[in-house]
């Protein structure tokens, strides 16, 4: 059984291949969330899988608060985590490995792919060129062949890119991004949309609604960035900080 959560498509993508290649069953974090669907079994000796990606440096904070309220009917046997990143987690593997310890289970495997960066919400952030996304998500899909197998064997081991700084990232900039950074009241239209409802589609939260034709935030945001990448004329933007920025989405539809 695989839990997955994804803003933009990157996570989504490598929880679809390891499903595929695992024979696994997939479960859409925030769906199971607002469905208040906790409780699950898993066949004897079944892996139990997490993958998600790193929002400042640490697991999105839905991720772990999923994780404490799961509850199995008996103590899985191999737990493992792939999260992807656009460079590095910093102490993301200590925050999981605790998040799940606490329940009184031990993680077994985990690693990182780097992935086309999604954040652009504030100055100096922004995406990669094409070429370098491209290259990314090759890399990403030959580690993913790589692990597989070793998944499939139960193996234990850590292949997490941490990265310079960590701990003053993971714990320093991470706390004032949760506080700061998650504000969707910066969120604007312009003239430019065509009130597809292609934003509201996109909210894995379901934080926009429709209003007028126009979308509205609702104050529930993890601040993925898929409404703002998924809208096909670029209508969206976060205050001033996207502009010019362009779009990224995983095999944008
Ligand atoms: C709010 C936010 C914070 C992010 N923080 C980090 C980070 O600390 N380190 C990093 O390497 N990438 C960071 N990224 C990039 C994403 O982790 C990366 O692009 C990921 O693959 C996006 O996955 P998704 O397409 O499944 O949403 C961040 C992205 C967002 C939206
Ligand atoms: S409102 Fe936009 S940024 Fe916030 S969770 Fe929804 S899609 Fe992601
Ligand atoms: S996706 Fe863009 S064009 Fe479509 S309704 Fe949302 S803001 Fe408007």
């Amino acid at each position: 059984m695989i839990f997955y959560f994804s803003g933009c498509g990157n996570s989504r993508h490598v929880a679809e291949t390891l499903a595929q290649g695992l024979n696994d069953t997939l479960i859409f974090m925030p769906e199971a969330t607002r469905e208040d669907h906790y409780n699950y079994t898993l066949a004897e000796g079944e892996r139990l899988g997490f993958v998600f990606p790193i929002y400042s440096w640490a697991p999105p904070q839905l991720v772990l608060d999923f994780v404490k309220k799961l509850q199995l009917a008996a103590k899985p046997e191999y737990v493992y985590f792939a999260c992807t990143c656009g460079d590095e987690c910093g102490h993301t593997e200590k925050f999981f490995r605790k998040a799940i310890q606490e329940k009184g289970w031990e993680l077994s495997a985990c690693f990182s792919l780097i992935m086309p960066e999604t954040y652009v919400g504030m100055p100096g952030f922004k995406l990669d060129t094409e070429e370098n996304a491209k290259k990314k998500i090759d890399n990403a899909d030959a580690t993913l062949e790589r692990n597989i197998p070793r998944l499939i064997n139960k193996e234990q081991f850590s292949e997490i890119t941490v990265g310079s700084f960590a701990w003053i990232k993971s714990h320093v900039i991470q706390s004032s991004f949760s506080k700061f950074a998650l504000d969707d009241s910066k969120y604007r239209v312009t003239e430019k949309c065509i009130s597809c409802g292609k934003c509201v589609e996109a909210c894995p939260l379901k934080n926009i609604t429709l209003d007028d034709g126009h979308p509205k935030w609702h104050g529930h945001c993890t601040m993925c960035m898929g409404c703002y990448h998924h809208c096909p004329v670029n209508a969206i933007h976060y205050g001033k900080a996207t502009e010019g920025k362009g779009q990224y989405y995983f095999r944008k539809s």
